[in-house]
């Protein structure tokens, strides 16, 4: 019989990649979003409910509508600026409303869950790749909200037999390989979208004047800038499809940090961009940001061994170009 799976957040990046991969792999969906950020058409396929998490009317509705066998939580906000800014809404939506959905599935019988965590969980790196022991201490409310949920979750795993699985994605990114989701997202914290869009703007706009902003240069990294880690939007789809049916199998409660294996530097995503998009866009160096690392790179040999999780797409280049197409087939302005 085939396995229903709700899928919260669905209309937005991760989501959407992540509800269209459940539905090739032979899973039946429902999509709850309230469409803060997301947007309908990134959604390919399942039956979509425009609806909040905090709504736990219309949770019991859809789990007595439905015989929903897992639930994948996708539903927060994301910007980590705005979350030192504004904590209260962060909180609200990203603890609140997650323990309303989990109450729900509780409620319902449902114990299967996999949570979209952070590397922002982790803060400033002590290590050159983070694994999954290393300390967690959060420094902005975005990351402490995330960690907060991690907690409520090895509680109920203990008290209520609730599984989980907690995945920490550093930076999601790419697109869809085959064009059919498009890049809805008005609101972009990732570098390689920000400066395809800078490029982009170029691109309709050949007069305007747009540079990529690389903030610190003397960094102990290779080329003096700072390292990060990209991952695939489509690979994280996989591994959010192995983590569930590991907990289908038996498994115990999970957590796993997903990263592409390698870090890349702010000038080779430039590079990349200019190389992939064939337009070139000037850089323009600053100090470094207080709180930026050298190096924010993911350790994942656990989820590769456990979870048998290979990035199919690893090379920047892909990625990049992924990301671009995602973003220059779409009019990306909330339609
Ligand atoms: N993008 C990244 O690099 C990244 C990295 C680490 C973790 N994450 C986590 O992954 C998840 C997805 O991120 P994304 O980049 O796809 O963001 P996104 O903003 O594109 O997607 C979030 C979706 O959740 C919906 N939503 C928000 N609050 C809701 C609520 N209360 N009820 C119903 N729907 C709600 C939004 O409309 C949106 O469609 C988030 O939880 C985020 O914290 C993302």
């Amino acid at each position: 019989m085939q396995k229903w799976i709700l899928v919260a957040g669905g209309a937005g990046f991760i989501g959407s990649h992540v509800n269209a991969a459940l539905q090739r792999s032979g899973y039946q969906t429902v999509i709850l979003d309230n469409l803060s950020s997301g947007n309908p058409k990134a959604i390919l396929q399942g039956t979509f409910i425009k609806g909040d998490i905090h709504d736990s009317n219309l949770l019991d509705k859809i789990f007595t509508t439905y015989s929903i066998d897992a639930v994948m939580h996708f539903a927060a906000f994301t910007e980590v600026g705005e979350s030192v800014i504004d904590p209260i809404k962060y909180y609200e939506n990203n603890v609140v409303a997650t323990l309303n959905l989990l109450e729900a599935m509780l409620r319902h019988n449902v114990h299967t869950f996999i949570f979209s965590s952070t590397a922002a969980i982790f803060g400033l790196p002590k290590e050159h790749l983070i694994n999954e022991t290393h300390p967690c201490h959060p420094i902005n409310p975005y990351g402490q909200t995330k960690l907060m949920v991690e907690e409520i979750l090895k509680d109920f795993s203990h008290a209520y037999g609730l599984k989980f699985c907690s995945l920490r994605y550093f930076n999601a990114a790419g697109g869809d390989p085959k064009g059919e989701i498009k890049n809805f997202k008005t609101k972009e914290a990732n570098l390689i979208p920000i400066v395809l869009r800078k490029i982009k703007n170029l691109k309709l706009n050949p007069k305007a004047k747009e540079a990529v902003l690389i903030f610190g240069t003397d960094f102990p990294t290779p080329d003096g800038t700072g390292v990060r880690d990209y991952v695939h939007v489509e690979d994280l789809a996989t591994a959010h499809i192995a983590a569930m049916e590991k907990l289908f199998a038996g498994s115990a409660s999970l957590q796993y940090n997903l990263g592409n294996g390698q870090g890349f530097s702010v000038r080779e995503v430039i590079a990349a961009a200019i190389k992939v998009t064939g337009i070139e866009i000037p850089a323009k160096e600053s100090p470094r940001r207080e709180g930026d690392p050298a190096f924010l790179v993911a350790d994942s040999k656990k989820a590769r061994l456990e979870l048998h999780w290979q990035p199919k797409y690893p090379s920047l280049e892909i990625i990049v170009m992924h990301a671009w197409q995602a973003l220059n087939d779409s009019k990306n302005d909330g339609e």
